[in-house]
C-alpha cells in the first residue's frame, strides 16, 4: 500500500506491528494459561489490535467491548470520560485484561481502572500497544506495552484522526498541517 498523502512518516509498520502483538500474545498466554481470562478492550481505537491480539492467543478466553469518550474532535485529551458504552456481563471473580492501543495523559484509563476496580475482578491488568509518556498526567501501571513512542500524532492500525485513517495498516505520523499545526519546517 502507498503512503497515505496526510501521512508525514511511517513510525511502525505493518510487519513490526505484527511482530510485537504475537510477542505480547505469546506474553499473555505464558501468563493467563489455565485463567480463563476476559480481555476488555475500548473501542473504538483498540479494535483493531484487539482482533489481532485475540488471535495471537491460544487459550480458552472471552472478549467484552466498552466505548468510552475522552478527546471529541481534537487532538488533546480534555480529561473528560464518559462511558458510551459499557461491559455486557460482570467480570466479578474474572482475571480482567484492559486492552488499550494508546495511553497518552492516561486520564481515560485512570477513569477505567478504578470502575473496573469497583466490579471485584480477581485481577486487572493492562495490555497497550502504544505507550506516549511524554504527555502522562495519571500514573497508569502497564503490564504489557508494545512500543513505547514519542510525542507525535499517531494515526492507523485503528487509532484515528476525527475518526478517519483508522484503515491504515500501518502506524503513521500525521502531517500537522492536516490538524492545523505548524507545518515542518524546510
Ligand atoms: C484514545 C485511546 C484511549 C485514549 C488514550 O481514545 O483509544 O482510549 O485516547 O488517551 P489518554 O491516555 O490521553 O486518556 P479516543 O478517545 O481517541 O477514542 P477512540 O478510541 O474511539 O479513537
Amino acid at each position: 500500500m502507498s503512503l497515505h498523502h496526510d501521512v508525514e512518516e511511517v513510525l511502525l509498520d505493518t510487519d513490526t506491528v505484527a511482530a510485537r502483538v504475537t510477542e505480547l500474545g505469546a506474553e499473555l498466554v505464558r501468563d493467563y494459561t489455565g485463567r480463563d481470562p476476559v480481555l476488555v478492550s475500548v473501542l473504538k481505537g483498540s479494535l483493531v489490535f484487539l482482533a489481532d491480539l485475540m488471535r495471537a492467543m491460544d487459550l480458552p478466553m472471552s472478549i467484552d467491548l466498552m466505548e468510552v469518550s475522552s478527546y471529541g474532535s481534537g487532538t488533546e485529551s480534555s480529561g473528560q470520560v464518559r462511558i458510551l458504552k459499557d461491559l455486557s456481563k460482570p467480570i466479578e471473580g474474572r482475571d480482567v485484561i484492559v486492552v488499550e492501543d494508546i495511553i497518552d495523559t492516561g486520564l481515560t484509563l485512570n477513569y477505567l481502572l478504578r470502575y473496573l476496580g469497583e466490579r471485584h475482578p480477581a485481577s486487572i491488568k493492562v495490555c497497550c500497544l502504544l505507550d506516549k509518556p511524554a504527555r502522562r498526567l495519571a500514573e497508569i501501571p502497564i503490564d504489557y506495552r508494545g512500543f513505547t513512542i514519542p510525542d507525535r500524532f499517531v494515526i492507523g492500525y485503528g487509532l484515528d484522526y476525527d475518526e478517519r485513517y483508522r484503515n491504515l495498516p500501518y502506524i503513521g505520523v500525521l502531517k500537522p498541517s492536516v490538524y492545523g499545526g505548524a507545518p515542518p519546517e524546510d
